[in-house]
């Protein structure tokens, strides 16, 4: 079984703190030990939005704003990478060509951001159509797809389940907001549409969770199901 976890900066890296990098850790090489070929992306979370705010304080363009968030990920990924120890390849893989070949030879992979106008929900959704994974599993701060965004209107409904589609219009209307709310961005979903890649979007700032939804499929979040189906295999057998 071949998972993507993409673990977003706020829930990885609100704020600098070893023991919440090393419980995430511990979910990946639990995972690893269950036999998962897992790669996990990660965001830029706080450290991120500081350097971001500085920079363009100081007149940087969005582009250049964009770089230094990508170099943040890839800090954050290195944290990671820290925490994962030997199973983990010891550099963060710039590209997904370099993933795919760290997944090969059986390390853990771990990376961040590619390139400027995306965030790493997008290159969590390139990552898993890339290496043909089973599950891609968003870990993010909100427990799930929401009609709205479930922070400032409390008329937001969770959905249990979408298709790919349908989570492409769920978020279409959220990316048009200034500071979207959206749960992931709105390439991630045109990615997870264009692959029909079976997708759990889930509260993650516990880790626990991402081990249950991967191992078991079960969790209290979102299921993006695709109109064939997709459930990964393993799970009939567990
Ligand atoms: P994140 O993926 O963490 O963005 O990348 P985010 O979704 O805005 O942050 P959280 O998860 O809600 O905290 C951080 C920043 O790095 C740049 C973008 O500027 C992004 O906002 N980035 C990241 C890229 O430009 N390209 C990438 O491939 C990844």
């Amino acid at each position: 079984m071949r998972v993507v976890v993409s673990i977003g900066g706020s829930v990885l890296a609100p704020e600098l703190d070893p023991g919440r990098v090393e419980g995430h850790a511990a979910v990946v090489e639990s995972l690893a030990r269950e036999g998962c070929e897992i790669a996990a992306v990660v965001g830029g979370g706080g450290v991120a939005r500081e350097y971001i705010t500085a920079a363009r304080d100081l007149g940087a363009n969005e582009v250049q704003l964009d770089q230094i968030g990508i170099d943040v990920t890839r800090i954050n990924a290195r944290l990671l990478i820290a925490a994962l120890g030997e199973r983990a390849d010891p550099t963060p893989a710039y590209d997904y060509d370099e993933a795919g070949d760290a997944i090969r030879r059986g390390d853990i992979t771990v990376m961040g951001g590619v390139m400027p106008g995306q965030t790493t929900d997008a290159v969590a959704a390139a990552l898993a159509e890339y290496v043909n994974a089973d599950l891609l599993v968003y870990a993010t701060s909100v427990d799930g797809v929401y009609s709205a965004d479930p922070r400032s209107d409390d008329g937001a409904e969770k959905f249990p389940e979408l298709t790919p589609t349908e989570l492409v219009e769920v978020i279409v209307p959220m990316s048009r907001d200034a500071g979207s709310s959206a749960p992931v961005d709105l390439l991630a979903a045109k990615l997870i549409e264009r692959s029909g890649m079976r997708t759990i979007v889930l509260d993650g700032t516990d880790p626990a969770r991402v081990e249950a939804a991967v191992l078991r499929g079960e969790h209290g979040g979102t299921d993006i199901v695709p109109e064939s189906g997709g459930e990964p295999s393993y799970w009939a057998q567990r």
